[in-house]
């Protein structure tokens, strides 16, 4: 019980999931994705767009909204939303990547790198890219190419020597202008379901 206290007088609505330094630094040239016109995780085109790690006061954001685009969230509450976010803080590894509309206070789109270590390849690291989304009225615009560089860019920043995904088949060209490549041979995504998610 003394340590929910603590955690919850700790809780800063501006506090950020990760150190948002590292995004700046991200040399959009070393991505083989066109922008056009050119943006970057640091310019992203417009004065009221920001792109930036996940904060506390994102769930009055419509973080958990954009979600719901993408699959079921379920009926989250403030408190299982902080927890989560301490969570994944304190436990490192978990890169959620958000572009806001600051006109609205939304969030427009998201991607997460999660990066696993390993001890295979010198105690290697590996990135996941997980949970890619933009909200369905400002699609075709770049973001998702903008918010998916970011977080692959932020991988090879960190040291991964690989960055995995798992897609539907009518997403293999948006991903492989990013840069991604079905291995031939090793491109079987398989799953073991525990529980129905309805
Ligand atoms: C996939 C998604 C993130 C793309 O976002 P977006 O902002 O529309 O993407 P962009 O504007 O950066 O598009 C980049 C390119 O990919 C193409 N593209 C985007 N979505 C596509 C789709 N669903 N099918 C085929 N091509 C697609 C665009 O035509 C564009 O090509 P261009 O640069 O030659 O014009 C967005 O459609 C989305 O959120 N979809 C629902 C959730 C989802 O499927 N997530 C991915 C799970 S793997």
């Amino acid at each position: 019980m003394g340590m929910q206290t603590h955690i919850n007088e700790d809780r800063n609505m501006s506090e950020h999931l990760y150190n948002p330094d590292i995004l700046q630094k991200l040399d959009f040239s070393k991505s083989p994705a066109v922008f056009k016109p050119k943006i970057s995780a640091a310019n992203p085109g417009a004065e009221w767009m920001v792109v930036r790690p996940l904060q506390r006061a994102d769930f009055d954001k419509g973080f958990l909204q954009l979600l719901s685009q993408l699959t079921s969230t379920g009926n989250i509450t403030r408190k299982q939303f902080d927890e989560r976010f301490t969570q994944m803080k304190m436990s490192g590894g978990h890169y959620v990547t958000v572009i806001e509309d600051t006109r609205s206070s939304k969030i427009i789109g998201a991607a997460t790198l999660t990066v696993e270590q390993k001890f295979i390849h010198n105690c290697s690291l590996r990135g996941r890219l997980e949970d890619v989304v933009v909200n369905d009225t400002y699609r075709g615009q770049q973001l998702g190419k903008l918010i998916v560089v970011t977080v692959s860019l932020l991988a090879q920043q960190l040291g991964c020597y690989k960055m995995s995904l798992d897609c539907k088949d009518k997403l293999i060209k948006f991903y492989e202008t990013l840069g991604y490549k079905l291995e031939p041979g090793n491109s079987n995504a398989m799953n073991m379901r525990f529980e129905d998610p309805s």
